[in-house]
């Protein structure tokens, strides 16, 4: 492996600013990343560190493909991809859940016909109507799913709810819980083999410094 600085790989978005919240707990200096402009690659002056800013699915290809040691992704995003890496914490952050939801006052699991989900995350949906043994017609959508039933596409939706906002306001509402979410600390498997000594203290800082009581 080249001779570089140790990368961390951040989700861009909603877990960012807690992520790099984290980072500057830890001791770092994330003047840089507070004032990133448009800029990708971000140095943390005095570390042996730099940090990369990447979608979440993109942070997973990165750290699989070994070019960041660490990544910080949700775990709504390893459920749906998977892939080879150690998923080393629960850093206890961006807390939301997957559900099933459906309009108000619908009953979703009666009656005998085929329902129809739209989502965005359409593995995760397969494995919960799996292990329930129920088979379902999977929509996959890429945004603003609480749509497809309103509009008639879908009887139901798995997504992501955080405050419950988006289904309240749209008339729906959660009718299942399939999966807790929170923000998690991945490592490339080889990272964590050659370079050990220096990945095991980051991670213990983070760990020490990302406990439940502290977000
Ligand atoms: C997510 C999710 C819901 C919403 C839930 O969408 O897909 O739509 O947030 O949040 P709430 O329970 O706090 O209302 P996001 O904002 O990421 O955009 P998207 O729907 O376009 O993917």
């Amino acid at each position: 492996m080249e001779n570089r600085k140790v990368r961390i790989a951040l989700t861009k978005g909603r877990i960012e600013n807690k992520a790099v919240d984290l980072l500057e707990k830890i001791g770092y200096d994330v003047t840089d990343l507070r004032n990133k402009g448009r800029r990708l690659i971000l140095s943390v002056p005095n570390e042996d560190i730099e940090v990369v800013l990447a979608k979440a699915a993109d942070v997973i290809t990165y750290v699989e493909h070994g070019v960041c040691d660490l990544g910080v992704v949700g775990k709504d995003t390893i459920m749906e991809h998977g892939g080879k890496f150690f998923e080393i914490s629960d850093l206890g952050f961006g807390k939301c859940r997957f559900a099933l939801a459906v309009k108000k006052g619908t009953d979703f699991y009666m009656g005998y016909g085929v329902k129809t989900v739209a989502t965005k995350y359409p593995e995760v949906t397969r494995r919960f109507f799996e292990a329930k043994g129920m088979d379902v017609d999977i929509v996959k959508i890429e945004g603003s799913v609480e749509l497809a039933p309103l509009v008639g596409l879908s009887d139901g939706i798995v997504d992501i709810v955080e405050t419950g906002t988006t289904l309240k306001e749209n008339g729906l509402e959660v009718y299942d819980t399939v999966a807790p979410i929170s923000a998690r600390l991945i490592v490339n498997t080889v990272s964590m083999k050659l370079k050990q000594e220096r990945i095991s203290e980051i991670v213990r800082l983070i760990e020490e410094n990302c406990d439940d009581k502290n977000n």
